[in-house]
């Protein structure tokens, strides 16, 4: 069995890792960290799992996260840049799901997170786990970047149409909306229930940290820079996301369905509806796939993606397994789910 760690198993993205990692065929979860619950069972914060595990939470400690084959980071931004250095350099892979190492333009990162970055050195190094565009070199690599769950649907409802020229990349907008989960489990007065439920709204309209990374990524695939307007709102639920993009194009795109399914044939997660299909976030609540419906309307000369997730699944958990599946040379979508929890 591969050893795997967490680090910030309280939070939600880590008690979804360890939900993905108790039941994965090929790995074994050794250590799980939470500095507030060092000592606890895990079963204290998360009885589901009461059957399946006698771990304690431990502090994250370097000298027991070596013992790890693989460590995942589920933190907030700031941590795995601090400790993937010394697990790097002891041999284990790290798959870290914050922002530490997705961006690669230094200035860039500390204007948007605040903060010095202090494993630059690691920057060009780190793979952006995207495992739709970038599968091979995620299977060699020793550092992963997990995307964030906003350009996780936005990047893959954008991919096809920009790699093939089809759209005016100084056009493209992302209208995105997301469950409560996508801001972590904390006390804070925005995602309290009083606040969220039966409202809608929409947050980060003046700045938001992935806009650059989105535009990173796309103008990668566009081949040129782009003018992306990205604007993300808050859904009165827990789990899903949608972006809604939009863009105009330069020529008819043609089928947009078939163009589409080609380009994610061999990617066993991306379900693209018939001409027809609208997805919605229950089809993929609790599975790491993603769902992408596709409209041309010619008398506008513009297309619309719709591109569903759950954001801590394919958004978050999910793809960072993907990644370690990869990583660890096991089958891409061992111990994923498919299917959702719906109904
Ligand atoms: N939620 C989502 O949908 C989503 C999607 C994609 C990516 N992400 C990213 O994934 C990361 C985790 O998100 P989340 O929503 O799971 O956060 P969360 O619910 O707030 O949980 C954070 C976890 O990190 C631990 N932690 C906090 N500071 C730490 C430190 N300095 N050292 C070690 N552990 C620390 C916390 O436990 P202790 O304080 O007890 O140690 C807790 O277990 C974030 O970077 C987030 O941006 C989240």
């Amino acid at each position: 069995m591969i050893k795997v760690g967490i680090v910030g198993g309280t939070g939600y993205t880590g008690s979804e890792l360890a939900r993905l990692v108790l039941a994965h065929p090929a790995l074994e979860l050794a250590c799980i960290t939470s500095r507030q619950d060092a000592g606890q069972p895990v079963a204290s914060q998360w009885p589901q799992f009461a059957a399946r595990s006698e771990l304690r939470f431990s502090a994250p400690d370097p000298a027991t996260l070596t013992a790890c084959d693989l460590v995942f980071f589920a933190t907030p931004h700031g941590t795995a840049m601090a400790m993937a250095p010394g697990l790097l350099e002891a041999g284990v892979k790290v798959v870290d799901l914050s922002a530490d190492f997705r961006l690669r333009s230094i200035p860039e990162f500390e204007r948007w997170y605040g903060m010095p970055h202090t494993a630059a050195e690691l920057l060009e190094e780190a793979v952006y786990g995207l495992p739709e565009l970038n599968r091979e070199r995620i299977r060699r690599a020793r550092l992963v970047a997990c995307p964030g769950c906003y350009p996780t649907a936005t990047i893959l409802g954008f991919a096809p149409l920009l790699e093939h020229g089809l759209l005016d990349p100084r056009t493209l907008v992302a209208d995105a909306k997301s469950g409560v989960s996508g801001a972590g489990r904390k006390l804070a007065m925005g995602v309290l229930y009083g606040e969220v439920a039966e409202n809608f709204k929409a947050y980060g309209v003046d700045g938001h940290r992935h806009l650059p990374e989105i535009a990173q990524v796309l103008a990668e695939c566009a081949g040129a820079p782009l003018g992306l307007c990205f604007v993300p709102h808050l859904l009165p639920m827990f789990r899903g996301l949608q972006a809604t993009l939009y863009a105009t194009v330069t020529r008819d795109p043609g089928d947009l369905v078939r163009l589409f399914r080609e380009r994610y044939a061999d990617h066993p997660f991306i379900f693209v509806h018939d001409a027809d299909g609208v997805p919605e976030t229950r089809a993929v609540r609790g599975s790491n796939a993603c769902h992408i419906g596709l409209r041309y309307f010619p008398e506008q000369g513009r297309v619309v993606v719709f591109s569903v997730i759950d954001n801590l699944v394919k958004g978050a958990a999910g793809q960072a397994l993907q990644n370690a599946n990869l990583m660890c040379g096991l089958a891409e979508d061992a111990g994923l789910p498919g299917d959702p929890f719906f109904p």
